[in-house]
C-alpha cells in the first residue's frame, strides 16, 4: 500500500470494507511494471458476474493493451486531459452498453447495469492492487469508427486500469494538483433523503 492511498483513505461515519474506503481514481499510472493478464481477466469476471435486469448482461468491452494500435487508438479517441494522462495506463477498455435487443426494443436499464459491472470491474482490480480511472469525456463517433461499433451499442466511457503511478510522473501542475488534492463527498444527510 502506498502513501498515496493512505492519504486519499475515504472518511465514513461508519467502517466500509477496505477495498471501496481505499478505491480512488488516480492519473498517474506507472507504465514500467507489468500487469498479469489474470488480474485482467478477474477484471473483466467480477463485470460479467455484475447483476442486471431480467439478466439482459447489457454490457461489452474493448480490451487494448499499452503498446497496441487499439490503445493508441483509444487513447485518439479521449477528449482534452484525458489524452494526456490515461496514454500511460496499461489498460484502457472502452465500456459499451448494448442498449436494445437484438429487435431493436429497448433495454431502459442498460446504461445502468453497464455502470454496475464497470463498478464490479473497479472493487475487484483494486483488490488486486491495480487503480482504475473511469471517463466520460470520449469522442463516441470517433470510438465508432475506429472499432466498427454498430448503432446497437453505445460507447459509454472509458476505463483506465493499472498500477498506480507517483503524482510528480504526471507531466502538467493541473493535473499533479488533481492528484492530491482532498477527495470529498456530499455528507450523507444530503444523499439520504428518508431513513425512517
Ligand atoms: C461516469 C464517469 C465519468 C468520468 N469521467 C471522467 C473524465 O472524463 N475525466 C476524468 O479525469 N475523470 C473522470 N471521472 C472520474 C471522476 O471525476 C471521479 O470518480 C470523481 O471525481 C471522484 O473521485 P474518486 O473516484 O477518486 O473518488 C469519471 C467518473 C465516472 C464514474
Amino acid at each position: 500500500m502506498s502513501d498515496t492511498t493512505i492519504v486519499r483513505t475515504a472518511t465514513t461515519s461508519a467502517p466500509i470494507h477496505e477495498v471501496l474506503a481505499e478505491r480512488w481514481s488516480p492519473r498517474s499510472f506507472d507504465p514500467s511494471v507489468e500487469i498479469p493478464d489474470e488480474k485482467i481477466t478477474a477484471a473483466l469476471e467480477a463485470a460479467r458476474w455484475s447483476a442486471s435486469a431480467s439478466n439482459t448482461q447489457p454490457w461489452r468491452f474493448i480490451v487494448a493493451r499499452r503498446g497496441t494500435t487499439e490503445h493508441a487508438t483509444i487513447v485518439d479517441n479521449l477528449m482534452g486531459f484525458n489524452q494526456v494522462w490515461a496514454s500511460s495506463a496499461q489498460v484502457l477498455i472502452v465500456n459499451l452498453a448494448a442498449a436494445t435487443t437484438d429487435d431493436g426494443a429497448p433495454l431502459r436499464w442498460a446504461q445502468y447495469d453497464l455502470g454496475q459491472a464497470v463498478a464490479n470491474l473497479t472493487v475487484q482490480a483494486h483488490h488486486d492492487g491495480l487503480h482504475v480511472h473511469q471517463m466520460g469525456g470520449i469522442e463516441v463517433d470517433g470510438l465508432r469508427r475506429a472499432f466498427d461499433i454498430g448503432p446497437q451499442l453505445e460507447p459509454t466511457s472509458v476505463t483506465a486500469l493499472g498500477v498506480l503511478g507517483t503524482p510528480e510522473a504526471l507531466t502538467s501542475d493541473v493535473l499533479r494538483e488533481r492528484e492530491v488534492a482532498p477527495r470529498s463527498r456530499l455528507a450523507l444527510d444530503d444523499l439520504v433523503l428518508l431513513n425512517a
